[in-house]
């Protein structure tokens, strides 16, 4: 069933966007060498490439920008947001930082340069391309333990985001934990679709860290998504607040990296902050100020800072996070009775679309998800990301096309951006995309890029 939930909010300034017409989308794809992100914003009509920094600030988050000291160091705005940080993670040290991968490239060196073993690792149960980026870039390796239920895009399942435990403790004992630099827990989880990790399985988790003696970071990119989904459907959290929730969700981490510009509404921003580890704030400190910038600031600008601290405060109201999950399952809704085959149940922040299911005829170096998303574009000027063999890319070492265990066209939703009505015409539009999916051809290369391709690559439909 669909539910329509009233927002609560209501809209104080628009910003119009265009609608184009066929022939300008086919030119603009065109150019853009079948990739759309290469195209320019100017020739998108709905924008889903992506939630991260796209949110609707408040009013009173617009205020704060007013506020701004921009003093280089110890500014006010750096005193509020350290206090807002402390009252809800509990972790003594904040440091901000320009956005997520910001947080990693100056925590991850140091938990590395801490590593008694010679061949560093990172377990999570699935790091986002630029926290496994950081961890590769420094020489480490990054496993992924999801679960296998998450593959399962037909079937509901709970805790689509949740480690598997037991492959969680065979790959610590395989690479042994003196190797095993953290264990990092994606809350929620992006890359199976937005899913939950529930309170249990990051408990759980947390004690295996501990009995190995392994650090725990929580990434935290939508940790305020997660914890409403603990209390809709975790037994013993229907009564607590989503602020108690999170303190518990952190009581089981020793670090938190922040992409601030997801749950927490900025357009820029992010967090690193350490529960009580002197020694490791010293080591990143070190690494800050060269790297994000003085630590009281670390890339951001006083008003954003304040911006910030407003939005952490915002981002646990329970009615805006009914809301937003509930705007994400409407559009998810509105497919599933057009057929379209999604991850299901939906996510916190995106409808994933199991391009793989709905494009069966096109194998994935051909790239299903990017064909799907590029009809979508042409048919309506929606723009999605493919999440899947583009992605993945080739294996360094043989240069083959790794094999995708997923195929996703993402349509990721800006918070308090878009309405219902929008969602409508994006699922009519995706509908009529699958009405005619026996037509619709795979893509090659025109250009492979070496690294991070699916940014830059230029492809042309297989004829
Ligand atoms: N961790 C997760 C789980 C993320 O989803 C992201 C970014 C980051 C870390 C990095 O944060 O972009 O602020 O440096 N995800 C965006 C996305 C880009 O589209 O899913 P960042």
């Amino acid at each position: 069933m669909k539910k329509v939930l009233p927002p609560p909010f209501r809209i104080k300034m628009v910003e119009p966007i265009r609608m184009t017409t066929a022939e300008e989308r086919r030119e603009a794809l065109k150019t853009a060498g079948y990739n759309p992100f290469s195209l320019s914003s100017q020739d998108v009509y709905i924008d889903l490439l992506t939630d991260s920094g796209t949110g609707a600030m408040s009013d009173r988050q617009w205020a704060g920008l007013m506020m701004g000291d921009e003093s280089y160091a110890g500014s006010r705005n750096f005193q509020n947001l350290e206090r807002k940080a402390r009252e809800i993670f509990d972790y003594q040290y904040v440091i901000p930082v320009h956005q997520g991968r910001g947080a990693e490239q100056v925590l991850f060196p140091c938990l590395i340069e801490r590593v008694k073993g010679d061949k560093p690792v990172f377990i999570s149960n699935y790091h986002f391309d630029t926290t496994a980026a950081h961890v590769e870039l420094n020489g480490a390796k990054a496993i992924n333990t999801l679960t296998p239920m998450a593959m399962d895009t037909g079937s509901w399942y709970d805790w689509k985001g949740n480690f598997d435990l037991a492959a969680l403790e065979q790959v610590i004992e395989e690479n042994g934990a003196k190797n095993v630099a953290a264990i990092v827990i994606t809350v929620t989880c992006n890359s199976s679709g937005g899913q939950p990790v529930s309170m249990t399985n990051i408990r759980a988790a947390s004690e295996i860290a501990r009995l190995n003696k392994i650090p725990v970071v929580i990434d935290s990119a939508r940790y305020c998504e997660n914890a409403w989904f603990i209390k809709q459907r975790e037994k013993g959290y229907q009564d607590k607040s989503i602020k108690e929730i999170i303190a518990e969700m952190y009581s089981y981490g020793d670090m938190l990296t922040m992409s601030a510009k997801k749950d927490p509404m900025v357009n820029i921003g992010g967090l690193l902050c350490i529960r009580d580890d002197e020694e490791l704030l010293r080591a990143c400190q070190v690494r800050c100020v060269p790297m994000e910038g003085f630590i009281t600031y670390g890339g951001l600008a006083g008003r954003d800072m304040e911006a910030l601290a407003i939005g952490l405060e915002e981002a646990m109201d329970e009615g805006m996070l009914a809301y937003r999950i509930g705007q994400v399952e409407y559009l998810g809704e509105c497919l599933r009775e057009g057929g379209v085959p999604i991850q299901y149940p939906t996510g916190g922040h995106a409808v994933f679309v199991d391009a793989g299911k709905v494009l069966p005829h096109i194998p994935g170096d051909q790239f299903p998800a990017q064909s799907l998303a590029n009809e979508l574009y042409l048919e309506s000027g929606v723009r999605g990301v493919e999440i899947g063999s583009l992605l993945l890319g080739r294996d360094p070492k043989t240069g083959i096309q790794k094999t995708s265990s997923m195929e996703f066209l993402r349509l990721t939703i800006p918070r308090r951006v878009y309405t219902n009505d929008h969602m409508d015409y994006i699922a009519e539009s995706l509908i009529s995309v699958y009405q005619r999916r026996e037509s619709i051809k795979g893509l090659t290369f025109d250009y492979e890029p070496p690294v991070l391709r699916h940014f830059t690559a230029r492809l042309v439909p297989v004829l």
